[in-house]
Formats: C-alpha cells, sequence, structure tokens
C-alpha cells in the first residue's frame, strides 16, 4: 500500500500545528505506521486517503457522520443554504425550525439552544446549574471519559496541564451503575453539588432503575441532572437515549448525532433551567451560548434535514441492524482463531467498541494497533466499529474477512506472546487518563 503523500502531508501539519491536526483522537499516535495520514475524501461509508488508496471506514467523523459522507440530501440542503448568506445581524427562520424540529424528538425538553460543540453545551450546562442551585461543585461519571475539554472537566484527566489547581476542588466522581458512590458524594458534599454529569449510556446498559433512582436521588438533593447524550443522541433511539430509557434529565447536550458531521450541537431542557439563560428578567445575567458562529445557516440546513431523514427513515433501526451483524462476525472470526477472550465486540449494535487485550488478557496499545495495521492492510480503517446509515450488508461481509485476516496474524502474536515482527512502528498511545 502506497502511502507517500499522507506522510509527506503529515510531517508537514506536525511543523505547524501542535500534534499534527485539530482531533487530538485523530493523530499519527493513534494509529499504527502503516495506516492512511490524510483522507481527502468520502462517500457514504468509504474513504480515500491522499494516495488514492480506498477504506470502509468506521467512527466516521469522530462519530458525527451517522448518514454517510457528502450524504446528498443533507448536501442538497447545505447547498440551497449557502445561497441564502450564512450569518445576519438578526436570527434566521432556520434558528425557529431547527429548535421546533428538535424539540418535536426530543420531548422531556421544553426549551433549545445551539452551539458548535458538545464541549461549549456541556459547559453552558454547568454554568445554569451553577446559576439555578447557587452552588458550585459538580460531580462527574467517571467511567464515560470525554464530557468538555473546558479546565472544570478536564482537571480530572492526566492532560490536566495549565489548569490551575482550583478546578480540582470542585470536581467530585461516581460510577455508573453505582448510586452509593453518588449517595457518598452528596454525603461527603452537603449542599454543595450543582450537577450531576454522566452519559444515559456508554459500553455498559444502565442497570434496572439506575437513571430513574439517580434522577430522584439528585432532585431530593436539590442538584441538577445533565444527560450527555453527545454521542447516544440519535443513535441510541430517534428520542435520545433518554427517550429510549425513559427518563426526563433536566438538562441534556447533543451534538454529535444532529447534523451528520456538520458542526451543530445542542443544550435542551426543562424551562425552569433554561429559563435562567433568557432575557425576560431584570436581572439577567448568564450569558448562555452566545457565540457568533453559534447559528450558522448551513449547519442548522444540515441539521433540519439531518433531523428529518431520522423522522422519516429507519435510520436507528439501520444502525441497530448493521451493528448487531458486525458484532457478531467478529465473535465468531475471534473464536475461529482461538480469540474469543482477547478480541471482542463491546457495547450497543447502533455504537460497536471492541476490546484487544494482550497475552496477560489486559487491554493493549501494541495488540490494538496490530489489530488495527492488518485491518487496514484489508481495507477496513476502524478504530471502532461504529456505523453508519451508509454502511450496507457488502461493507459488513468484507469487513468481517478483514477482521478474520487480522484475527489470524493477532493469534501469531499471541502465540509468541508479543506483537515484535508484525507490527511496522511504534504501537499508538491513548491520548488521556482519567485520574
Ligand atoms: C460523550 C462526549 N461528550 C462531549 C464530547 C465533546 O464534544 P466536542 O468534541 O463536540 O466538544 C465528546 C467528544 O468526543 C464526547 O464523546
Amino acid at each position: 500500500m502506497e502511502l507517500t503523500r499522507g506522510k509527506q502531508l503529515a510531517a508537514r501539519l506536525h511543523q505547524i500545528v501542535p500534534g499534527g491536526c485539530h482531533t487530538y483522537a485523530k493523530g499519527d499516535d493513534q494509529y499504527p505506521e502503516l495506516a492512511p495520514s490524510v483522507i481527502a475524501r468520502g462517500k457514504g461509508c468509504h474513504v480515500w486517503d491522499v494516495d488514492g488508496n480506498e477504506f470502509i471506514e468506521y467512527g466516521m467523523g469522530l462519530r458525527a457522520v451517522t448518514l454517510g459522507h457528502a450524504y446528498p440530501r443533507v448536501v442538497e440542503a447545505v447547498r440551497a443554504s449557502l445561497e441564502l448568506g450564512t450569518n445576519f445581524t438578526r436570527p434566521s427562520p432556520q434558528e425557529l425550525t431547527c429548535a421546533e424540529a428538535f424539540l418535536s424528538l426530543i420531548q422531556g425538553a421544553e426549551m433549545v439552544k445551539f452551539t458548535k460543540d458538545g464541549s461549549t453545551a456541556n459547559t453552558a450546562a454547568l454554568r445554569l446549574a451553577r446559576r439555578a442551585t447557587g452552588r458550585d461543585m459538580v460531580a462527574v461519571c467517571t467511567d464515560h471519559p470525554f464530557i468538555s475539554y473546558d479546565d472544570w472537566y478536564f482537571c480530572t484527566t492526566t492532560a490536566d496541564g495549565g489548569i490551575p489547581r482550583v478546578f480540582h476542588d470542585q470536581i467530585v466522581q461516581f460510577h455508573y451503575n453505582d448510586l452509593a458512590s453518588l449517595r457518598a458524594q452528596f454525603a461527603a458534599h452537603p449542599g454543595k453539588i450543582a450537577a450531576v454529569f454522566l452519559e444515559p449510556a456508554r459500553l455498559d446498559e444502565p442497570a434496572p432503575g439506575f437513571l430513574a433512582e439517580l434522577v430522584a436521588l439528585c432532585h431530593a438533593e436539590g442538584a441538577v441532572v445533565v444527560f450527555d447524550e453527545t454521542i447516544t443522541g440519535f443513535r441510541w433511539h430517534l428520542r435520545g437515549a433518554q427517550g429510549l430509557y425513559g427518563v426526563v434529565p433536566d438538562l441534556s447536550v447533543f451534538g454529535k448525532g444532529m447534523a451528520n458531521g456538520f458542526s451543530q450541537s445542542a443544550l435542551a431542557g426543562k424551562r425552569a433551567v433554561m429559563h435562567w439563560g433568557g432575557r425576560d428578567r431584570l436581572d439577567e445575567d448568564v450569558f448562555l451560548l452566545s457565540t457568533t458562529h453559534g447559528a450558522e445557516i448551513p449547519a442548522l440546513a444540515a441539521a433540519i434535514a439531518t433531523m428529518e431523514i431520522y423522522r422519516t427513515e429507519p435510520v436507528v433501526e439501520h444502525l441497530h441492524r448493521v451493528g448487531a451483524r458486525l458484532a457478531e462476525g467478529m465473535r465468531q472470526a475471534s473464536a475461529r482463531h482461538g480469540l474469543s477472550a482477547h478480541v471482542l465486540p463491546l457495547g450497543r449494535p447502533c455504537h460497536v467498541y471492541f476490546a484487544t487485550r494482550g497475552p496477560d488478557g489486559k487491554p493493549s496499545q501494541p495488540f490494538r494497533s496490530l489489530f488495527l495495521q492488518e485491518l487496514i492492510q484489508r481495507g477496513v480503517l476502524g478504530p471502532s466499529f461504529v456505523v453508519s446509515y451508509s454502511h450496507q450488508d457488502d461493507d459488513i461481509d468484507r469487513t468481517i474477512d478483514a477482521i478474520d485476516g487480522a484475527c489470524a496474524v493477532y493469534a501469531r502474536a499471541m502465540a509468541a506472546g508479543k506483537v515484535d515482527g508484525l507490527l511496522v512502528g511504534p504501537p499508538s498511545r491513548v491520548v488521556y487518563s482519567r485520574r
């Protein structure tokens, strides 16, 4: 596989862009050396790198491209909007259309405000919660790796350089599906916790009653519940994971699923909390999500079109069906190579992750890199197996074949107890860990 042009562009990127790209998760250190470095274009679930190599791609656009690359109906809607202009001195009708479309789907929410990314929306949720409760502290689920890149949250990670110590004193952590761990934090900090943040689900399903009991506990303690649906929104269910599990949070954040890769996120929730961001009182004080690009028209047009497709086509059903086929194919392929305990799918079918464990049974970056390398050699770019509406049965079959081939090489490395001689270049790294 020819990778020369991509390597040249990557070297130039590293010269002028810290990390060599604008999202660490896309970085060279996240991939094996024999990986495409720069992607030139995509169509559906296929991408072509700058050297002309074609891949079936998974987890497209960091899981933001739910329908497919260059999805025709979204492209048409955006193209039509471009003729109207992109940003005015007063609101556009698209701000209303998009808000109504969103609230018709996310039925527990009474108000919504848009911005560009999940981090900003989650930080705004915390500011609202602090204003609504008059408290400063925040509790976050320690098993969920990413809520916001802002200081209040990133101080909990190993990548906390540049964040003042004061933030560490304001945040506490609890475990998913472990109400006692949250109860203990309320007991340790009585009357201090403004908000509790968690993803309604990630790799584990909520235990029966867990989410409803969590909401009840938070309300009894006077704290605001925030569901981070950046990933689950429009992927777990048309009405969000909150619709699937039948539990309504005070606030929720949507992002990756909103606009098929265009930059659009939402902070939504109950009027009683959201109203603090309004301008109908004399003591207006919460400056809620007021950004120059927040209502950029092409992104709103993309979101309106994307939500309309979710509403009228079986998108979520498709994600679950093809994801389940892929997970089952992976299970069978790894079993054929005696790797059932080492290479295995994780999570809900609409959001398949995989474990790559070393000979000691622990997660292994060298073995993950080898697996990714061997998938890439077989035409699959899969840091995860998160599917889109464009992944068809044929793509899944080809991916299962690639997994089978990758498992054959993985099994050789397992027999040797190491990846030496099979993995080209250094193993990939993790972006950051939780403290
Ligand atoms: C669950 C979750 N919440 C929030 C974020 C932050 O979203 P953004 O990158 O749009 O700021 C991410 C990003 O990966 C995420 O996975």
